[in-house]
């Protein structure tokens, strides 16, 4: 079994209005699945229907290959941070986790190991009350409810919203040991691009709803390129380049000339021929599209 979340043309309207419409989408096991979209794209709803926090108005969602609306059984399998749970204020996060437990009966020993595994558990932090926590530990308190029932998968809308960087490196360091040590498959939501691009195996982009891209990160930032600025005769260009450069994609003014997925041999003749035609260089570069420039590709208005 490879597939561990699965959607059919999963649609969500409210009141008429299309909010959700999902072709498909698949999150394979043991992955870090990167589910970006700008703000009021779907991501939230789409987590909250595998939930079944909210029903979709049509289409198929398969958790570990069983329809979810067979049965609520696997709930018992996912961790969830959709939303800020409700905390009591005035007990320490060991005493939360402890009124949840006597809720959901787990096992009373994974209070600790979770506390632990979220870095809850020194002494300086056992005892403080919840109110007197700050923003990252309370995210990291919220991590703990979704892990303390050791879930096979975890849902976790926008974990790092409203950190600062050391909080998300926190959390993303979590986020990495959880899938690649403890074998969790998870399914984690953004609009924080340079974040997914460091921790997801796989991403799919979502915009107005739908799907517009799936698969494989390394895949979108296959693209590279290499910029030569300087100052260059375009006539004297021209006959350097030819019209076109064998297939390879070219564009020059100048002041800078960009060549697309070109080796290191190649880069290294022309500068050579460069410096032969006297043009001065100030910079050499290789440059990959990242995922904020891809994504604001695939997400632009026509
Ligand atoms: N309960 C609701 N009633 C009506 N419309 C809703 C409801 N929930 C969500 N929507 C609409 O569905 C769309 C998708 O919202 P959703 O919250 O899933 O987006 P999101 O990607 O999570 O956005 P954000 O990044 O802001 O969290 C939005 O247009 C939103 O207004
Ligand atoms: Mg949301």
């Amino acid at each position: 079994m490879t597939e561990v979340i699965q959607l059919k043309k999963v649609k969500k309207n409210f009141k008429g209005v299309p909010s959700v419409d999902l072709e498909r989408l698949t999150v394979r096991k043991g992955e870090i699945y990167g589910f970006l979209g700008p703000n009021g794209a779907g991501k939230t709803t789409t987590m909250k229907m595998i939930l079944s926090l909210i029903e979709p108005t049509s289409g198929s969602i398969e958790v570990m290959n069983t329809p979810i609306n067979k049965s609520k059984d696997y709930l018992n399998y996912i961790g969830s941070m959709i939303e800020e749970p409700s905390y009591y204020p005035n007990l320490t996060g060991f005493e939360n986790l402890l009124v949840f437990q006597k809720m959901l009966g787990f096992k009373k020993k994974n209070i600790l190991k979770t506390l632990e595994m979220v870095g809850l558990s020194e002494e300086k932090n056992s005892k403080k009350l919840v109110k007197a926590y700050s923003l990252g530990m309370k995210q990291r308190l919220a991590l703990s409810f979704a892990l303390v029932k050791e879930p096979q998968i975890l849902l976790l809308d926008e974990p790092t919203n409203g950190l600062d960087p050391s909080g998300i490196h926190e959390i993303r360091e979590l986020i990495i040991h959880l899938a690649k040590e403890e074998g969790l498959t998870i399914f984690i939501s953004s609009h924080i691009l340079s974040e997914i691009e460091q921790i997801a195996d796989r991403v799919g982009i979502i915009n107005h709803g739908r799907l517009v891209y799936e698969g494989e990160i390394e895949k979108i930032k296959a693209n590279s390129w290499v910029e030569l600025e300087g100052e260059f005769d375009i006539e004297k260009l021209k006959a350097l380049f030819g019209d076109s450069f064998g297939n390879r994609k070219i564009e020059y003014s100048s002041k800078l000339i960009k060549i697309w997925n070109i080796n290191k041999e190649r880069i290294a003749n022309i500068i050579s021929s460069l410096v032969e035609l006297d043009f001065p260089i100030f910079r050499v570069e290789r440059r990959k599209e990242n995922l904020e420039e891809i994504f604001l590709e695939l997400t632009k208005e026509l």
